[in-house]
């Protein structure tokens, strides 16, 4: 060095310093790997969780702890055979610093097994598997939208309370529609119902016609199904078209109607569902966001887009208490565990597992919107089954 200007030594010095400490590291933008379906029948909502965790960033000057954030995104196609390749793309190949995905049980129990064996920080904006919480529960897994089990021991209770005895469930046979209708069976029997047959199809085929007929052949007092995005939306019209919407009751997990109330035409309408979100809960914080996303977006927020816009803040609670050094990520994990995040739904905390514990809303659908009714079950936690954490 004894060549170079003493300014330009001590400017050499400076820098090589900087990248043994790392500190640059912590300046650097934080590496956001979004694994969410862009295809397939859960496509609309990737999309909106992708928007909703996009706008919470926006409202903070694009910054979550006075880091700037980088987008990676992979299509997952909600394809579980693909889900380890897809993750590690993000993983191995892109280096994120954190995974945020996805809508598709099967795909994001693969994402937990690759943040686990990587310790990269997951967070998961919908899918439901009850495992992710439960037996594969990790200090480095969060997420930000519900168990299957939730939603579906909401109908249970809300079915069996307005006295129905004989149920039958219709769902997709995959992790999400299974354990949603065990969430529900769960919740009906211990309330005195009985449920007499479950049917299921292939995910994500959308042929109902022959369970229609089954349904209607054994004419039970009450039907429970789990549906989500395009297939939803097919089978709300199917189901009235099959003329089992006069005839016989019918409840839903709310994804059912949640953002398929446009492509269901009439068969959506009126349609009695529990979720942890409903449309129109009239408080400060949900009319603010609700405002925020039709202006960013010209679109109406919905279930999704919530748990996108909560997925970021729980992020933007960890950076916040490490004041984005991301290097801490014991600390930054912990405050994360025990935020209490101001969500639209309400405000929640998470369960010892890392799952929101929350209200469950009856909601009935009317025009675009779903809803309030009722609370359902207040601050319902899932029972975390498994976890050993
Ligand atoms: C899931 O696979 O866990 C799942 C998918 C779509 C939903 C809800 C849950 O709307």
């Amino acid at each position: 060095m004894q060549h170079l200007p003493r300014a330009v030594a001590l400017a050499l010095a400076a820098a090589a310093a900087l990248a043994t400490s790392g500190a640059g590291a912590q300046t650097a933008p934080l590496k956001i790997g979004l694994m969410l379906p862009a295809t397939g029948t859960y496509a609309a909502l990737g999309d909106m969780i992708e928007k909703g965790f996009k706008l919470y960033v926006q409202e903070q000057g694009g910054k979550l702890g006075g880091r700037e954030l980088q987008y990676f995104k992979v299509d997952d196609e909600s394809e579980p055979s693909k889900a380890i390749d897809n993750a590690n793309k993000l993983v191995k190949r892109d280096q994120v610093d954190v995974l945020v995905g996805t809508v598709h049980s099967g795909v994001a129990l693969a994402m937990a097994r690759v943040a686990r064996e990587s310790n990269t920080l997951l967070i998961v904006p919908n899918a439901g598997a009850d495992d992710i919480t439960g037996s594969q529960c990790a200090p480095n897994i969060f997420r930000s939208s519900f168990s299957n089990w939730q939603p579906g021991y909401g109908s249970g209770v809300v079915a069996a309370g307005k006295g129905y005895k004989r149920a039958m469930t219709i769902t997709w046979a995959y992790a999400a529609g299974a354990e949603s209708v065990k969430g529900f069976t769960e919740g009906f029997e211990k309330g005195g119902g009985k449920v007499i047959k479950d049917l299921k199809l292939p995910f994500p085929n959308v042929e109902f016609q022959a369970l229609l007929t089954e349904i209607a052949a054994q004419k039970p007092d009450i039907v429970y199904a789990f549906f989500a995005g395009g297939g939803a939306a097919k089978f709300l019209k199917d189901y009235d078209a099959a003329g089992l919407k006069k005839s016989i009751p019918f409840i839903g997990a709310g994804f059912v109607t949640d953002g398929t109330l446009e492509a269901a035409g009439p068969g959506g309408q009126g349609v009695l569902t529990t979720l942890h979100y409903a449309d129109n809960i009239d408080t400060p914080r949900n009319n603010a966001f609700r405002k925020s996303f039709a202006l960013a977006y010209k679109a109406n927020a919905d279930v999704y887009a919530v748990q996108g816009y909560d997925a970021a803040q729980m992020l933007g609670a960890g950076l916040a208490a490490v004041k984005g050094d991301f290097a801490k990520r014991d600390a930054l994990q912990a405050a994360m565990a025990k935020a209490v995040i101001d969500s639209p739904r309400g405000k929640f905390t998470l369960s010892r597992q890392h799952n929101p514990v929350q209200d469950i809303f009856l909601r009935e659908s009317k025009g675009m919107n779903n809803d309030f009714v009722s609370i359902a079950v207040k601050q319902l936690a899932d029972p975390g089954r498994g976890c050993k954490m």
